[in-house]
């Protein structure tokens, strides 16, 4: 039986990270993935789908580009050749993944692994039949879409009518009215794309705002953006039925359906725990995700979870920096987990980015905030790139600390800009500290800046 000093399940963000960190330090690792190295991020998530607005923000910008002095005729897009150059940026990237696990030394091993119960190494774990020992554990299985008991979704998703991110990142045909069961990040990015390449889209969101926790003022202003481009909202509606051509919903207590040529399931995702042999070792879950400690420690010694799997934050990023954490504990290194200041992106055009608390969680925590609130047109830059634009910049300062506890932006390059504001909350940066930094100029990030003196 081989014996590693770690074993990691899962190969997406958390697990090849954490594989890469261990690997790097010295320990016999391996790593064990029974799809594609890269997970849900690589292959069917972030990525991909950045390569699919990166070609809708070209093909828009020859299309409107009236305002700036630009006419194109004939202005095309190609949605299938648009999945094949994705196709070809997750291939490059998965690959570099692999590459960099050797450089590492990490065995990676294909196939689904389960824990089998301990033994005096520590923990068997078993993968297509074969047994291995492993002193530690990392379990980063990740997560899978939440498929709600409506009727006739389990139906939609058996014969493709209905589709998650996964499917609709394959998808070569472009339908002409898709149907997004769900307003948060990922129901809001691919409504973006299909809307930007002509399908008639329409969004049925059982809040009455769409991009969840986002502020409230900024969920509006993309809300509006959108629905100008011609994306029809149903908000506070919740749907009740999926047919073969059709989506029903209740709104105010009456079904109404809209058409759909395909539809996409994006109401959330839960931890994925199942078959991994967690109760023959007692691995403690609630609510179906693992539960962890700051150290990304679980409940029994020596088997640490991190990434979605813990259902803390489902984001790449976090995901990352909990698997640094989980590898720096077990190396002896002093290292802890925070949340407070992990920034959230969502990639629509305009782009809205945002760390800490907002106005609303400020006050539910009690703490007493000053907040400005300014255009980003005092950015000159984003003046000159923007016709028309209504992107903002909020910040939220603890007044009894003058510090910067939340900043919330929506416009171009908000996505770049965001992890500044978040290096300035999580170093506890005081507000005057803050004045005397030199941003660059003209730069969009400038508006934080400017943003401080109106405080
Ligand atoms: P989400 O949690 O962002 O949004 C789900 C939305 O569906 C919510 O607004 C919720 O109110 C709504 N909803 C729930 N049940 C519903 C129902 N029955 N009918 C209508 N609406 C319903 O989840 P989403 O978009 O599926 O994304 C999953 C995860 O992936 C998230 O945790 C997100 O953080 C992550 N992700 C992150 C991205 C980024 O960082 N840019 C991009 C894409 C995904």
């Amino acid at each position: 039986m081989d014996l590693f000093d770690l074993i990691v399940i899962g190969g997406g963000p958390a697990g090849y990270l954490a594989a890469e960190r261990a690997g790097h330090a010295g320990l016999k690792t391996a790593v064990v993935e029974k799809r594609a190295l890269g997970g849900v991020c690589l292959n069917e998530g972030c990525i991909p789908s950045k390569a699919f607005l990166n070609s809708a923000k070209y093909y828009e910008h020859a299309l409107h580009g009236q305002a700036f002095g630009v006419t194109a005729s004939d202005v095309k897009i190609d949605h299938a050749k648009v999945v094949a150059r994705k196709n070809n940026v997750v291939k490059q990237l998965v690959s570099g993944v692999g590459m960099q696990l050797k450089r590492n030394k990490v065995t990676v091993i294909t196939g689904e692994a389960a824990i089998n119960g301990k033994c005096d190494e520590g923990f068997k774990v078993v993968v297509n039949g074969t047994e291995y020992a492993a002193k530690k554990l990392l379990i980063a299985s990740g997560s899978v879409p939440v498929t709600p008991p409506i009727p006739g979704v389990k139906e939609g998703l058996a014969s493709g009518f209905v589709m998650t991110n996964r499917e609709i990142l394959d998808m070569t045909e472009v339908p002409q009215n898709l149907v997004i069961i769900g307003g948060g990040v990922i129901g809001l990015e691919m409504a973006s794309y299909f809307n930007s390449i002509g399908s008639k889209v329409t969004v049925i969101e059982m809040l009455n705002k769409i991009a969840g926790p986002t502020d409230a003022e900024i969920s509006k202003i993309l809300l509006k953006n959108y629905q100008a481009k011609g994306v029809d909202f149903k908000l506070s509606c919740k749907v009740v039925g999926v047919g073969t051509n059709d989506v029903s919903y209740e709104e105010n207590g009456e079904v109404k359906s809209v058409k759909a040529d395909k539809v996409l399931l994006s109401i959330g995702r839960r931890a994925f725990t199942q078959n991994l042999g967690l109760e023959t070792i007692g691995v403690y879950t609630e609510r179906g995700a693992i539960v962890t400690d700051d150290n990304m420690r679980t409940n029994i010694p020596g088997v640490y979870a991190a990434g979605d799997v813990n259902g803390k934050s489902m984001l790449a990023h976090t995901a990352y920096r909990e698997a640094e954490v989980a590898v720096n504990h077990m190396i002896g290194k002093k290292d802890v987990m925070r949340y407070s200041a992990i920034p959230a992106v969502i990639y629509t055009n305009p782009e809205v980015a945002s760390v800490g608390e907002t106005e609303d969680t400020a006050k539910a925590k009690g703490i007493d905030v000053k907040v400005a609130n300014v255009t980003m047109k005092f950015s000159g830059r984003y003046v000159a790139e923007n016709e028309n634009g209504d992107g903002i910049c909020k910040l939220i300062v603890d007044k009894k600390y003058n510090r910067l506890i939340g900043v919330h932006l929506i416009g171009s390059y908000a996505s770049e800009m965001i992890y500044g504001a978040a290096l300035m909350i999580e170093t506890e940066l005081d507000i005057e500290n803050i004045k005397e930094l030199v941003f660059p100029h003209p730069t969009v990030c400038e508006v934080i800046r400017e943003a401080l003196f109106e405080l």
